[in-house]
């Protein structure tokens, strides 16, 4: 008898109440562009890009600086989605920014891998790649911006 009692307790207990309001008041929020383009291309992309080529000139001597060398790269990919809630509102341009979005996104993320495994030829490899999208994408919108890691070689 006394079981049956503490199974019904049990189930009660799986009643919870149900938050009825959204924080923030704003039902199903959804990514909106708040900086200008040009602010996370230089306090982004930019600078993850240049700390990037810094850190991978020589080999990274340590864990610590491997790890940075990831989060960097993360950066970089996440900078991706960021860019893919700003395409431009007007004009044929929409489809392939989205594009080199993505690819900024994937090219960060297989750098951010190479870093990972501390594999210094392909994190090279994938900085000079991160650097062929950034560059694409500008030829692409006529942005006069040219990038290179490696500029300090
Ligand atoms: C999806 C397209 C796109 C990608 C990808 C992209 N950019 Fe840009 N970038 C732009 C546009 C558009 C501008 C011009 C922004 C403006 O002036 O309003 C710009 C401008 C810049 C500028 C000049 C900012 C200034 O002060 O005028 C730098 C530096 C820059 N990008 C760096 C990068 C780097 C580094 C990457 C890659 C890691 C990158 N961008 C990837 C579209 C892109």
């Amino acid at each position: 008898m006394s079981r049956v009692a503490v199974g019904v307790v049990a189930l009660g207990c799986l009643v919870v109440p149900v938050a009825q309001s959204q924080p923030g008041g704003k039902a199903n929020p959804r990514p909106e562009p708040v900086a200008e383009t040009k602010l996370l291309m230089e306090g982004l992309a930019g600078a993850n890009l240049r700390g990037l080529g810094k850190l991978l000139r020589d080999k990274p001597a340590d864990a610590e600086a491997w790890a940075f060398a990831r989060g960097q790269a993360l950066l970089l990919a996440e900078t991706g989605n960021l860019l893919l809630v700003r395409p431009p509102r007007t004009g044929t341009g929409q489809e392939a920014w989205l594009g080199h979005a993505a690819d900024l996104r994937e090219a960060g993320s297989a750098l951010a891998r190479a870093a990972a495994a501390k594999d210094y030829q392909k994190a090279r490899a994938g900085l000079a790649g991160v650097a062929n999208v950034c560059n694409r994408c500008h030829q692409a919108f006529r942005v006069p911006a040219r990038v290179d890691p490696f500029a300090g070689d």
